[in-house]
């Protein structure tokens, strides 16, 4: 399975001038942004990823995480010139899809959870239709909203609505098969102007091949791309980090555990940070 991590987008809900430095770069306590994305699709067994994002934060991308040959995983970058919607992605990635299926996952959402990785692991392996996850939250007017029905099946999804009809948000990460590089081309753009993963979702859901996976309460998901959404990130991190002494979303690692790299290229990578991240590296292989 391929991987899209879409990192672009207008960013002005943060700052204006993301726009040059695009908010995935932004630290989220102690590593940037995107490295959630990124190690939650490597955790599902992804290796091979197209970034997307904009034309001026691409070379920053590009510095910051190189062909990822660090961390046993193959990057690629593509650009889009104007955030046209999410599912633009397939477009853009059409032919570093392929005949693959593949996950898109938001630069700015992250996941945090005891088995999440399994799990995604599972989807990815047994993977037809699509996989979307529900995550339920107090307010889900500004996501996509998923109805439920009696069994537990999707019935319904709506791109923010005025009138949620559940509090099941649907959040920034997406298994599809190979069907969705025809389903996007087929997406008309909202009244936003956008092409909306909503949309591409309800053809999923029309033909019968949606499976909605509803995160446990366990799990955390935040959306980084606020003001508010960015600090309550950095401190929910932060206090887990502390507390257990473990880190989240932390590459070289992942990539470690799952067999990617081994000790000698953790203690290389180790000496790239003279802080507590090196030091954190080098006791992970002791
Ligand atoms: O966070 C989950 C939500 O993400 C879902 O519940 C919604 O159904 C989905 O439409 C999306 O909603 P948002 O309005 O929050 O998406 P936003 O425009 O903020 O874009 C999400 C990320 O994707 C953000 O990091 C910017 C990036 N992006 C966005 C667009 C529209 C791009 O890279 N290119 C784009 O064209």
């Amino acid at each position: 399975m391929k991987g899209i991590i879409l990192a672009g987008g207008r960013g002005s809900r943060l700052y204006p001038i993301t726009r040059g430095i695009s908010k995935q770069l932004f630290p989220v306590y102690d590593k940037p942004m995107i490295y959630h994305p990124i190690t939650t699709l490597m955790l599902a067994g992804v290796t091979d990823f197209l970034i997307i994002s904009t034309p001026q934060a691409l070379p920053t991308f590009r510095e910051l995480l190189g062909d990822g040959g660090q961390w046993g995983v193959s990057f690629q970058y593509a650009a889009q010139g104007e955030p046209r919607g999410l599912a633009d992605a397939f477009l853009i990635g059409e032919e570093f899809i392929g005949g693959d299926p593949v996950a898109l996952a938001l630069g700015d959402n992250i996941f945090h959870g005891a088995g999440l990785g399994e799990q995604l692991e599972d989807i990815n392996r047994g993977n037809q239709g699509a996989t979307i996850f529900g995550y339920t939250v107090a307010d889900p007017s500004s996501f996509g909203v998923v109805e439920q029905g009696p069994d537990g099946k999707a019935i319904s999804i709506e791109e923010k609505p005025k009138n949620p009809k559940s509090n099941l948000a649907v959040t920034g990460l997406y298994f599809y098969d190979n069907q969705v590089v025809e389903i996007a081309k087929s997406v008309k753009p909202s009244k936003r102007g956008e092409i909306e993963i909503t949309a591409v979702n309800n053809a999923y859901l029309q033909r019968g091949q949606l499976d909605l996976k509803v995160l446990p309460r366990g799990t955390a998901w935040l959306d980084a791309g606020t003001f508010d959404g960015l600090l309550q990130a950095a401190e929910y991190v932060h206090a887990v980090e502390k507390r257990t002494g473990t880190k989240i979303a932390c590459p070289e690692e992942v990539a470690w555990h799952i067999g990617l790299i081994d000790d000698a290229q953790v203690r290389a990578l180790a000496a790239d940070h003279r802080n507590e991240y090196g030091d954190y590296l080098l006791r992970l292989v002791g």
